[in-house]
């Protein structure tokens, strides 16, 4: 075989072989398939698509490129979470220790934030001393200390997705729902976890603008999960506005504590408990609910024992931006839209995000909202406060938030928190 024959086969509309995907994944991960031959072909996939056994055999593909984790030496269930990605979206965090402490293991790997989404990984590294690297062994004894482990992907894990995936980056390649899919099950198949659920996001601040793009996204996912033998459900749910009040590394961190130790944002604390629930059906865990658990402590009690145990200390101090800058309400009435987009531009612009994937990020770098869509606001009052370490930048997060808030007479129409559910 070769390269230019899998690629004008795409090209043209055809339906790739088992044979040419099998054979086109594994001499791109060895390096016999060169960078641009991949650019071109990713590039006639996200033209002409991939019908489901494409997809499924580029998954299994890319999944054979490396290693597959196993946890089956684990007494109880394994379930794990993946967002595709959002603003303010940390809900990670206060969820992997609260499914633990309600009895599933919860093995997740995580990334780090590209452009205005922010990254789990990020978020957790402005913890003192915290580690994302861990080995597998490692990652065991985490998850037999705490019930739960939050880390970087090794490089021995789906090495092929890591490849086309920085190529992709700059190919602009990335919004392909076959590319996506198979990117993200074949981590997570590769992972080992024995149930996941995938949280969809939908609206101007996610890779999903519309439901119905969500939805196609959201049923290729389970379809792929579940041929794996990976219970898999998903829910599509909001990213039309931020989720919580803080936009920003350290304070994220701050606010899921926060929902930890029983208060916290409505919405954060609404999805954290509903992505629970699924995540112990999905394991077939039955006996704690998701809120006992937040309110008599023991989920609390499980996150300080993982960031214990990955090297954090989970009663640090957390850094804090040197700079403020508060936005006030330009009239009274209500906060009638606060775009997702506008406020992660903002946050990364002040510092809280990357342009480059080896890029540093400013842990105090934030935006704090102090009002949500359908609040009552009054002229002059704090509607979102800057923070960042270089006031140089306010002004290009000013100007990212630009039409990017309204007040008037009434909210606009919102996506309901929580908008619909894909099952096998
Ligand atoms: N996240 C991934 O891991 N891959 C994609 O293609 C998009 C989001």
């Amino acid at each position: 075989m070769d390269a230019i024959e899998v690629i004008r086969a795409k090209r043209d509309g055809s339906e790739l072989t088992t044979a040419q995907i099998d054979w086109v994944i594994a001499a791109y991960t060895r390096g016999d398939v060169a960078d641009e031959q991949m650019s071109a072909l990713a590039m006639a996939i996200l033209l002409n698509g991939m019908n489901r056994r494409e997809i499924a055999d580029w998954t299994q593909a890319m999944i054979r490129s490396g290693e597959r984790m196993d946890w089956s030496g684990l007494d109880r269930p394994t379930a794990d979470k993946h967002s595709t990605g959002g603003v303010g979206d940390k809900i990670t965090l206060p969820l992997a220790p609260l499914v633990a402490a309600c009895g599933a293991y919860v093995p997740q790997l995580s990334g780090r934030g590209l452009g205005h989404t922010g990254g789990t990984l990020d978020k957790l590294e402005s913890i003192p001393g915290w580690r994302e690297s861990l080995s597998n062994e490692q990652m065991l004894h985490v998850l037999r200390a705490a019930g739960a482990v939050i880390c970087a992907a090794g490089s021995g894990l789906a090495p092929a997705d890591r490849k086309l995936y920085a190529l992709r980056d700059v190919t602009g390649t990335v919004e392909s729902i076959p590319l996506i899919a198979s990117s993200i099950m074949s981590k997570k198949i590769a992972e080992g976890t024995g149930s996941l659920v995938l949280d969809v996001k939908v609206g101007s601040g996610a890779f999903m603008k519309t439901p119905e793009s969500a939805r196609e996204l959201a049923e290729t996912m389970v379809a792929l999960g579940t041929d794996a033998g990976v219970r898999t459900v998903a829910l599509l749910t909001a990213m039309d506005r931020p989720l919580g009040l803080a936009v920003g590394n350290a304070l994220e961190v701050e606010e899921s504590v926060e929902v930890l130790a029983g208060g916290g944002p409505a919405d954060v604390v609404e999805l954290t408990v509903r992505l629970a629930r699924e995540m112990l059906e999905a394991a077939g865990v039955s006996g704690k609910d998701p809120e006992d658990a937040l309110r008599d402590g023991s989920a609390m009690d499980a996150w300080r024992r993982m960031i214990t145990a990955q090297g954090g200390d989970p009663d640090a101090t957390l850094p804090r931006a040197a700079e403020t800058m508060t936005v006030a309400a330009p009239a009274s009435g209500v906060l009638a839209a606060l775009d997702a987009y506008a406020v992660g531009l903002a946050a990364w612009r002040l510092g809280a995000g990357r342009a480059r994937k080896e890029d540093p990020v400013s842990p105090g770098a934030a935006v704090t909202l102090h009002a949500k869509p359908g609040d009552a606001v009054r002229e002059g009052q704090p509607l979102l406060t800057l923070h960042t370490d270089e006031p140089e930048r306010f002004e290009r997060a000013l100007e990212a938030l630009e039409g990017g808030y309204a007040v008037g007479a009434s909210a606009q129409e919102l996506l309901p928190l929580v908008i619909d559910r894909v099952t096998p």
